[in-house]
């Protein structure tokens, strides 16, 4: 197993804990080592309460069922599930392809980047359809989802052999887009974006999830074009009510959802 030790870049205070009176405790402390956050005992107190003693932002706990997230004073919790691939996968084999497949055009062998990673609900629907040879690169700036959905990728299996083999062609980095679009010589054949919605609640119960956790940094015209540099197709989802500031080729829309995707070509 391997796991990316990068530091903390959005300075979250974040320990890992165990289920309550410690079971896998050895198991969370060589995951806390391997992600550079320190691990605290569990004994029998609440998750709340060790966030105040030990001044933290976000937990993550250890259990039986696997990696759970918890921020300070919030009930929602996070975990990995890669659940919502199979029916979108039931979807895209028999029904009409959803927008998010029509926008990127998946092909066999494609590497794409996707520059917010968050739960990689979108990227595990990508990489069904990117074969043995695809590969997705995953980029998310918030540590504790990138460590629920680094572990999710590469623990969690559902007996479902597209998916499963479709988790391993994801790879994650802890790291900010604007970092790694300065920095990498790599090129893909195309990158996306999907950043948080500056306000109102997401439909889908997954982002909601996520919203204590995730960074909000909003698009901006600058890094649209610094990534055409990496690939000469990037795709962005986007809310059709909002007002982005960015310019697209195309838009591709689905019948009834309020969610478009913008799509620009290198010229
Ligand atoms: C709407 S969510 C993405 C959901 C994802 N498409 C999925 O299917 O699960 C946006 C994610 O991008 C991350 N993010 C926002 N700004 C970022 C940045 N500048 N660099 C890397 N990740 C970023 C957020 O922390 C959040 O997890």
């Amino acid at each position: 197993m391997r796991y990316l030790k990068e530091a903390a870049i959005m300075n979250e205070k974040i320990a890992i804990t165990t289920a309550k009176f410690d079971h896998l405790a050895e198991e969370a402390q060589k995951l806390g080592a391997h992600y550079g956050i320190n691990y605290i005992a569990r004994g029998n107190k609440g998750i709340n309460k060790l966030m105040n003693m030990h001044d933290l932002d976000n937990m993550l706990v250890l259990s039986a069922e696997g990696l759970t997230a918890y921020a300070i004073n919030q009930e929602e919790k996070l975990r990995f599930h890669p659940g919502m691939a199979v029916a979108r996968l039931r979807l895209a084999n028999n029904g009409p392809k959803e927008p998010l497949l029509r926008a990127v055009e998946p092909f066999g062998g494609m590497r794409i980047l996707d520059c917010t990673l968050g739960l990689a609900s979108d990227a595990v629907s990508l990489a069904v359809h990117i074969g043995e040879e695809g590969r997705i690169m995953g980029l998310e700036a918030a540590q504790a989802l990138y460590i629920v959905t680094d572990y999710g990728l590469k623990n969690c299996r559902i007996n479902n052999k597209k998916i499963d083999q479709a988790l391993e062609r994801i790879s994650v980095q802890n790291v900010r887009y604007e970092d790694f679009l300065a920095r990498t010589e790599e090129n893909f054949d195309a990158v996306y974006f999907d950043p948080m919605f500056d306000h109102g609640l997401y439909k889908s119960s997954g982002i909601n999830a996520l919203r204590p956790f995730a960074d909000y940094t909003r698009l901006s015209q600058q890094y649209l074009e610094q990534a055409l540099s990496v690939a000469p197709k990037v795709v962005v989802k986007y809310r059709q009510n909002d007002e982005l500031g960015l310019i697209f080729d195309e838009v591709i829309k689905g019948k009834y959802s309020p969610i478009a995707f913008g799509v620009c070509y290198r010229r």
